[in-house]
């Protein structure tokens, strides 16, 4: 029985027996700013279980059935062992006050014996803990549908809730042998009966409560590679019609975060530094870092395993941040093995400190993670009472792409001086990973003849492969050199200044000229060949005098 079989096999049976068929939702669920992802299939129900006339309005029917593709994040270090994945489809049937513990026993039994010919090797009930009873009622139907193997569990079986409230409730566990003899959960049927009011969390530490609800709820989870797996006799999830024979841990883990990673950007999210594009990203950079070869091969496969089923990313967007973080990777590797410290790794090449710590564990090596906490704070620090310069609050992120504008961004100003009028002063400056602005003094607008002098000085000291060279002096002597300042920001007595060095200046200086120095607290890259093209894109007022620039790298 291929998936494909077994996804449509699962929903007839449940729609042959007064269920509709709900399509899957969103990784990005809607509504429910609580939770990152959809992590089960109740997730887009999740309303139902305290309002369950709704569901009569919404479905004609009291009960649905859905495949939901869902991403878990907690066993991330899990991935690559034969069943721990972050993305997961959940097969599930769910009823909002249409039927009860027996009707959701009965199904579930009657599916896994009859349409796919499991034995079920034993089940589980809640032996009941505070307000909540001991389930004998599911002990007894498990007893009459002929299980002889039935055992009582705690925690375990009490499932939920999602996020910071909700839905929750005891459980009763399926389990089959795979084929490794292995016992394995394949279905977990919750009796949605208690509405709590705090997180999962919360309520391990007793200080959420739980509230009965009027109508008792049925959410079933069964996780589709595990079934799949058991179903096609396979030792491993990565043996199934859903992967590709992964074998080693590297292999798996590339497949696993691609998968991940595709859905993730077929539903709508983008690589960035926050919530769930950092998810995205970190799991892009994962991929890349265990993969030996770029990842365009395992995502055209990964695509053919789904092809017809569900449409996913053609934007290329995997490529587009592997490509960028390859890059980091090459460079910060390098120094990383030579012992270079995270702090260094983190500003001067991009590394964060969480690859830093992966990289070491892998090497069985520590990181002092306080000294680069430390060390951080200081920098910060740094930033923010501006004696880092212009970028009082510090640069939005160091990204290598960022890193790079913020050079440009020095070249620039000082090609505005060198170019339009040496009285320029800069009033603001904004970078992001996409582009660079700068708002300074100007009486007029721009010219076009002048944009370009500005550009072309600008691609001249890139083409000319320029160091750009950082440093601490007192406050006095930076001054004295005529360095750029923030205008009225007040610097502390030792201050951080970059400069930037043209040593044949009109093919004539032996000596180098400083064409460009200014206050600031960094990150830059360490030679202007770095840069790429610079190319500015608008010129504009912003108020009177003030003109604003905004450019980019190619
Ligand atoms: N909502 C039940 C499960 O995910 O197991």
């Amino acid at each position: 029985m291929d998936s494909h079989t077994v996804r449509q096999k699962f929903l007839k049976f449940f729609k042959d027996k007064g269920h509709k068929i709900v399509p899957s939702s969103s990784l990005v669920p809607e509504g429910d700013i609580s939770v990152l992802f959809t992590t089960a299939g109740m997730q887009q129900f999740k309303g139902y279980y305290t309002a369950p006339e709704n569901a009569l309005r919404d479905f004609g029917t009291k009960n649905v059935v859905s495949v939901e593709k869902c991403v878990r994040t907690g066993d991330i270090d899990e991935v690559g062992d034969d069943t721990h994945h972050t993305f997961l489809e959940m097969l599930g049937n769910f009823s909002f006050g249409g039927y009860g513990r027996r009707e959701a026993i009965e199904y579930a039994h009657e599916f896994m014996t009859k349409e796919l010919g499991l034995e079920i090797s034993y089940v589980t009930y809640y032996k009941g803990e505070g307000v909540v009873l001991k389930d004998e009622e599911s002990k007894k139907i498990w007893e009459e549908l002929g299980i002889k193997d039935i055992r009582e569990d705690g925690a375990d079986v009490f499932w939920g809730p999602t996020g910071d409230e909700g839905p929750c409730g005891p459980t009763t566990e399926i389990y089959c042998k795979n084929a490794n003899g292995d016992d394995v959960e394949i279905w977990n049927i919750v009796f949605n009966e208690y509405f709590c009011d705090g997180s999962r969390e919360k309520l391990d530490q007793g200080v959420a409560t739980l509230k009965k609800l009027d109508t008792l709820g049925i959410d079933t989870g069964m996780g589709f590679e595990r079934l799949l797996a058991t179903v096609q006799n396979k030792k491993n999830n990565y043996e199934t019609d859903v992967f590709n024979s992964e074998k080693t841990r590297e292999e798996r883990i590339v497949a696993d975060h691609v998968k991940a990673s595709l859905f993730l950007i077929s539903d709508g999210v983008m690589p960035s530094n926050t919530g769930r594009g950092y998810v995205l990203r970190r799991l892009i950079r994962r991929a890349v870092r265990f993969s030996k070869t770029p990842l365009a091969k395992k995502v055209e496969k990964i695509k053919k395993i789904y092809e017809g089923v569900y449409a996913l990313d053609d934007r290329g967007e995997i490529q587009k941040e592997e490509n960028k973080f390859r890059e980091t990777l090459e460079k910060g590797m390098k120094e990383f093995k030579k012992g270079t410290d995270p702090f260094v790794l983190f500003t001067t090449y991009g590394f964060p400190l969480e690859l830093t710590l992966e990289l070491a564990k892998e090497r069985g090596t520590s990181v002092d993670v306080e000294d680069f906490n430390k060390k951080l704070a200081e920098h910060q620090k740094l930033s923010q009472t501006a004696s880092a310069g212009m970028f009082k609050g510090g640069l939005a992120n160091h990204e290598p792409q960022t890193i790079k504008l913020h050079t440009a961004h020095h070249l620039l100003l000082a090609g505005l001086q060198a170019v339009v009028d040496k009285n320029i002063k800069q009033r603001g400056s904004n970078i992001t990973e996409e582009r660079l602005r700068i708002d300074f003094l100007c009486d007029h607008k721009l010219e076009d003849v002048e944009k370009k002098k500005v550009e072309d000085w600008v691609n001249d000291k890139i083409s000319r492969g320029l160091d750009v060279v950082r440093r601490e002096m007192p406050l006095a002597e930076a001054e004295k050199l005529g360095a750029e300042m923030e205008f009225g920001a007040k610097y502390p007595e030792t201050v951080s200044v970059y400069f930037i060095e043209d040593p044949a200046k009109d093919g004539a200086s032996k000596n180098g000229n400083i064409i460009s120095k200014e206050f600031c607290g960094g990150p830059h890259v360490k030679n202007t060949s770095e840069l790429g093209v610079f190319k500015i894109q608008k010129e504009e007022a912003v108020a009177s005098g003030i003109r604003r620039i905004k450019a980019v790298l190619t």
